[in-house]
């Protein structure tokens, strides 16, 4: 039966944007998306709060546009985790089974994976995920569910990722501030890949790209699981400063120029498109100049192919395996000619990361971009860890392991 009870709210704080997508469970397990709301960012820097202030009104708008669209009034949310700094690395941990029977129990999970995750890290950082790859028991790899397996040796592979304390911090702050509790905090790649995903493209290898304003990550999975995760510091604002730079407008017309005539591939332009004339108006001007298709082009793709090569470079010295190629998400991605050009880079298929139509219904069409990713894939999550917290009769202590487990393959189904 359905829970009506049941909302689920993703918000995804940006650099550029701030958007909130809530959503309440419908058939099949789909998710149907209720409200949603969207506003511009003030206060971040790559992701970080720099402006408290700034960002607790930018979260007030897009909550309450959300609000109003679904007439609900919402306490809690699942937020995205970003920042330049975030870094992910693989790291196994071994122990003796101990139980009687030598059967695994959540104990022994438990402290395989601590274990694993006991790790040096530079002061004022922390562990803000950690994701299993893979057990193995007795030299049997490849299992993903050991409780209840028997063997003498539990071998945990773990994907922690770990970034400075501060930056959560903060983000949290900016959203107490806003009146909503967070329910769960969840890496933006990881988000984005909930939403635009199959279960095929984790199982044979893919590449999820999240291109933002000043932010891109990467996240590489295969064998079903994450196999690594990069962060870096440049994003869709990289092209509009070039072209402010370039034709020495100011940053909203750039972005104008960008959103509505730009393109990174121009091999997609025929020779008439080549030649046709875009007027602008440089700062400090009244009248205007004119320029061609042609000129805007060559500002942007050496810039987007930079870009691109600086993450396929770090897929490939990673032995990334992506025989399901590269999905591309968030607003950066939507330049025209950035799949086509991705394509070449990583001599990869290439697509744009959508709301998948199987897991999302209700006001699919309005957010049907990669840029609602990341908000959709939070409330996706969201959605499935409360319906299994009613299902399973809410929490239990000395069933935390399991349910983090739980949680783990909850974020990949
Ligand atoms: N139609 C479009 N064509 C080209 N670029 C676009 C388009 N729409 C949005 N963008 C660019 O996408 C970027 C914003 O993407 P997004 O909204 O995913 O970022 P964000 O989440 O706010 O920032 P970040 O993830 O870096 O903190 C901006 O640089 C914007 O100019
Ligand atoms: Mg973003």
């Amino acid at each position: 039966m359905i829970n009506r009870e049941i909302h689920a709210v993703g918000l995804d704080i940006g650099t550029s944007k701030v958007r909130c997508l809530i959503g309440e469970p419908s058939e099949g397990g789909k998710m149907n998306i209720v409200g949603i709301g969207q506003a511009e960012s003030r206060g971040l820097r790559r992701g970080i709060v720099t402006t408290t202030d700034s960002v607790v009104e930018s979260v007030r708008k897009a909550v309450e546009e959300a609000e109003r669209v679904s007439g609900l009034e919402i306490q809690m949310a699942t937020v995205n985790l970003s920042g330049e700094h975030l870094r992910g690395e693989n790291k196994s941990g071994v122990v003796a089974v101990a139980g009687a029977g030598r059967e695994i129990s959540n104990e022994d999970v438990d402290r395989a994976v601590e274990s694993a995750s006991a790790m040096q890290l530079p002061a004022g950082w922390e562990i803000v995920d950690r994701l299993p790859q893979e057990f193995i028991i007795d030299g049997q790899d490849g299992i993903i569910e050991p409780i209840g397996m028997r063997g003498a040796r539990l071998e945990s592979r773990i994907h922690v990722v770990s970034s400075p304390s501060a930056g959560k911090q903060n983000i949290v702050k900016a959203i107490h501030r806003a009146g909503l509790e967070i329910e769960n905090m969840m890496l933006e790649p990881l988000a984005a890949a909930q939403s635009a995903l199959s279960d095929d493209d984790r199982e044979y290898g893919c590449a999820l790209v999240n291109i933002g304003a000043e932010v891109t990550s990467l996240m590489i999975f295969g064998r079903g699981a994450v196999q690594h995760t990069a962060v870096f510091p440049f994003g869709g604002l990289h092209l509009t400063k070039d072209i402010a730079h370039g034709l020495r407008v100011s940053i909203p017309e750039a972005t104008n120029i960008k959103h509505s005539y730009g393109c990174v591939a121009g091999f997609l332009m025929s020779e008439e498109e080549r030649q046709s004339i875009i007027e602008i108006t440089p700062v400090g001007r009244q009248e205007k100049r004119q320029l061609s298709k042609e000129i805007l082009c060559d500002i942007m793709q050496p810039r987007a192919v930079e870009l691109l090569q600086h993450i396929a470079h770090e897929v490939f010295s990673n032995r990334g395996q992506i025989s399901s190629g590269v999905v591309l998400t968030g607003g950066g991605a939507l330049s025209r000619g950035m799949v086509e050009i991705a394509e070449q880079v990583f001599d990869a298929p290439t697509r744009l990361g959508f709301l998948e139509q199987k897991h999302f219904g209700g006001l699919l069409d309005e957010v049907q971009s990669p840029e609602w990713a990341v908000a959709g894939g939070l409330a996706l999550a969201s959605l499935r860890t409360q319906i299994r917290e009613h299902s399973t009769g809410g929490k239990s202590p000395t069933r935390k392991v399991a349910e983090w487990f739980e949680n783990f393959r909850g974020k990949f189904r």
